[in-house]
């Protein structure tokens, strides 16, 4: 039998998420732009609210989230830095029940990461699909690394453990748009985030690592009850 959520529709509940996002800009903001099927529908509400007057000022976490922008005339800030980020709304590949992620399903994790560490407030929208009890199977773990000596960088992240499989797009090495390339890590389970951040991010060769754990602050999700609405406990 159909479920309840494939008769609404993912995409319904995605979109549901991004327009309850926007209610959180507030004129005169700095924002964050996500990438993704989720983030799309953000970008869109707010160009929408944009034509309405509402004044913001957007940094895009990728040239297809900025590309999305210029069409829906919301004016961006240029890709150096410092932005004083008053608010990241973005989507997600996993929700753990204390907001922890998973991101970079898209290739975008780089950019996304780093604009999430420069903003106040992260809010990430999803539909109730992405919510799982512990993070891991069957969603990868995305790892971007240097192409310089990948294999060895890859040789050492399985040493951990797990199995880091090269990402592939069009039979070719997908590459992302800082020029280097995806591993995707196999894990059944991730029970402890915070540690398996570390671990990766002291080989050399990781540039970032999809894991987000402690960075969400708002969590909306699209369900076929309505949106669910979860803010991160001391956060
Ligand atoms: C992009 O690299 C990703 O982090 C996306 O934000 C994430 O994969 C969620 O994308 P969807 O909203 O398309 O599922």
């Amino acid at each position: 039998m159909e479920s309840k959520v494939e008769k609404q529709g993912l995409e319904e509940l995605k979109r549901m998420a991004a327009e309850e996002s926007v209610k959180f800009v507030r004129d005169g903001d700095v924002v964050g732009l996500g990438t993704g099927s989720t983030a799309k529908y953000m970008v869109i509400a707010l160009g929408e609210r944009v034509r309405q007057g509402l004044s913001i000022k957007g940094v895009p976490t990728s040239q297809e989230s900025a590309d999305l922008a210029h069409k829906h005339c919301i004016p961006l800030l240029n890709n150096d830095g410092a932005w004083a980020i008053d608010v990241a709304i973005d989507g997600a590949d996993q929700v753990d029940p204390q907001l922890n992620l998973i991101k970079g399903g898209g290739g975008a994790l780089l950019r996304e990461k780093i604009v999430a560490a420069a903003a106040r407030q992260l809010i990430i929208i999803v539909d109730e699909s992405k919510r799982v009890p512990v993070l891991g199977h069957p969603m990868p773990l995305p790892v971007e690394v240097a192409t310089f000596g990948w294999k060895s960088t890859a040789c050492q992240i399985e040493q951990l453990g797990v199995k880091a499989v090269i990402r592939e797009h069009g039979g070719q090495r997908y590459k992302t748009e800082a020029g280097n390339y995806i591993l995707d890590l196999q894990i059944d389970r991730i029970t402890d985030p915070a540690g398996l951040e570390a671990r990766l991010n002291v080989i050399p060769g990781v540039v970032e690592t999809g894991l987000f754990v402690g960075r969400t602050h708002v969590l909306i999700v699209g369900t076929p009850r309505g949106v669910e609405i979860q803010t991160a406990a001391n956060r």
